[in-house]
């Protein structure tokens, strides 16, 4: 961050306070506010539209021209050329590995796959049909019950071990998640496959016969991992750093992460576009759900479509509708109803002028319920699917976090509009 001049605020009866301004490598520059105590006032900004609350060398979103680049890296290069392990490695230690350093990477991330088996028990307390995102909530969380020996946020080595636990597990559970809805029995990972491929495996093989995963639905889904691996300073990533800013432990802030993720308009979203969907039923309805979506006195919103960031195409849903494309043509099901209603939904949405003006285009959402749909993965998990893939993210921005200078714990101010000081009243004096 380098300075750039100041801005000057006046207030009051002729005051005013000079506010340093900064720069950073690219995109808007900052006005440093933290001086503003000396005017007795707060600054005012609900749900942060306006706030960097931190520096970050990690993630950088251009919402106006739709760009997405992870450590400097344009999202679509890293969805064609790299895989979710090597995309791991680059947000984690900021630059692309070596041969040799993605081996030991991969490596070292195949041999945690495993959880301590005791953990097996948390299922057995849930319903059956508890919604996964619930269940991985719980069980991430408890993950700090066993793992005590690396609990120091201070010490670098912990964090990196605690890192990759997180990373090797996270699928683990995620499939057990779904195992257990459908009362098969778990699958343990298997070493010899690819991050993607041993989460696939974990979901649909069987103790019975040989699974062999598709390379074409693999490389698919680990595009999908890849695609929705970090954002910068979205929701549950902030969920992430402001538990970590109280020294909470790293299992307990990516629990809190998953938590926040599971809203439908974060996360959630793409199970909610599946639902809208099939909603929708038949192209002939569209029009009728796009004048809802346009009806102020009407709370129903096209999910996966806007973004509070990009005001252009997100990225990623380009991506996402090439991926659809490729898997629904592996599977056959290039004629797949839902893939061409959701097609003809984005045809329309994006020549009405509502869309146009408001600049709502569709999101990484909007597509990925499709693809996930094809690869059999139900709609209950997509969400944990998407919680699996910022998990590199969230742990991420909170070592991020915790390694910066900066950096106290997070407590923001506020507005006061209630009542003014009054005292006690005894009950039969009131009404
Ligand atoms: C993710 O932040 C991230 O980076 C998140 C994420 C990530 O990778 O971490 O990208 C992942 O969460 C993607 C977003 C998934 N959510 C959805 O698809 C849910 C549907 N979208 C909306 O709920 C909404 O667009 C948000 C929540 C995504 C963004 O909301 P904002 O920025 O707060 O925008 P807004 O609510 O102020 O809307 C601006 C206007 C409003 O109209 P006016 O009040 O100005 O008249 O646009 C309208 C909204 O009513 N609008 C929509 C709409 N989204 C916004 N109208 C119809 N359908 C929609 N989807």
């Amino acid at each position: 961050m380098k300075s750039n001049g100041k801005a000057v605020l006046t207030y009051g009866d002729g005051k005013s306070v000079d506010l340093p301004v900064y720069s950073g490598s690219i995109g808007p520059d900052v006005i440093d506010i933290r001086s503003l105590g000396q005017t007795g006032m707060f600054t005012y900004d609900p749900g942060f539209l306006a706030t960097a609350s931190c520096q970050s060398a990690i993630t950088y979103i251009d919402g106006d021209a739709g760009l997405l680049y992870y450590r400097g890296y344009p999202i679509e290069q890293l969805a064609q050329n790299a895989d979710f392990m090597e995309v791991c490695y680059l947000l984690l230690n900021g630059e692309l590995p070596t041969a040799s350093q993605r081996a030991a990477f991969e490596s070292n991330i195949r041999s945690h796959t495993m959880v301590h088996d005791q953990l097996t028990n948390f299922f057995k307390g849930f319903r059956r049909d508890a919604h996964p995102m619930a269940v991985m909530v719980g069980v991430v969380g408890a993950l700090s019950a066993f793992y005590h020996d690396a609990l120091s946020i201070t010490n670098a080595e912990h964090r990196a071990i605690s890192a990759t636990r997180l990373l090797a597990k996270v699928p683990t559970i995620a499939a057990m998640c779904y195992r257990y809805n459908t009362g098969l029995p778990f699958m343990y990972p298997r070493n010899d496959l690819s991050y993607a491929a041993n989460f696939l495996y974990m979901m649909f093989a069987t103790p019975c016969e040989e699974y062999v995963p598709n390379p074409v639905l693999v490389r698919a889904f680990d595009r999908i991992l890849t695609l929705h691996a970090d954002h910068e300073q979205n929701a549950s990533t902030s969920t992430v750093r402001l538990a970590g800013s109280s020294g909470a432990n790293p299992f307990a802030c990516i629990a809190a992460g998953i938590a926040a993720l599971w809203g439908p308009a974060h996360g959630g979203a793409n199970e909610a576009v599946l639902k809208q969907l099939s909603e929708i039923g038949d192209v002939s309805q569209v029009g009728k759900y796009i004048a809802r979506a346009k009806d102020k006195n009407d709370s129903f919103r096209l999910m996966g479509f806007g973004h509070r960031v990009y005001k252009n195409m997100d990225p990623r849903a380009g991506v996402m509708r090439q991926t659809c494309h490729e898997v629904l043509t592996e599977l056959g099901l290039h004629d797949d109803p839902m893939f061409k209603l959701a097609l003809e939904l984005e045809r329309i949405a994006l020549e009405d002028d509502y869309f146009i003006s408001k600049k709502l285009y569709p999101n990484v959402d909007f597509y990925s319920g499709i693809v996930l749909r094809a690869l059999g993965i139900p709609v209950s998990m997509f969400t944990a699917v998407f919680a699996l893939g910022r998990t590199v993210g969230w742990i991420t921005q909170w070592n991020e976090m915790i390694s910066d200078p900066e950096q106290k714990i997070g407590r923001p101010r506020q507005l006061y509009v209630g009542p003014p000081k009054r005292d006690w009243v005894p009950v039969n004096r009131r009404g």
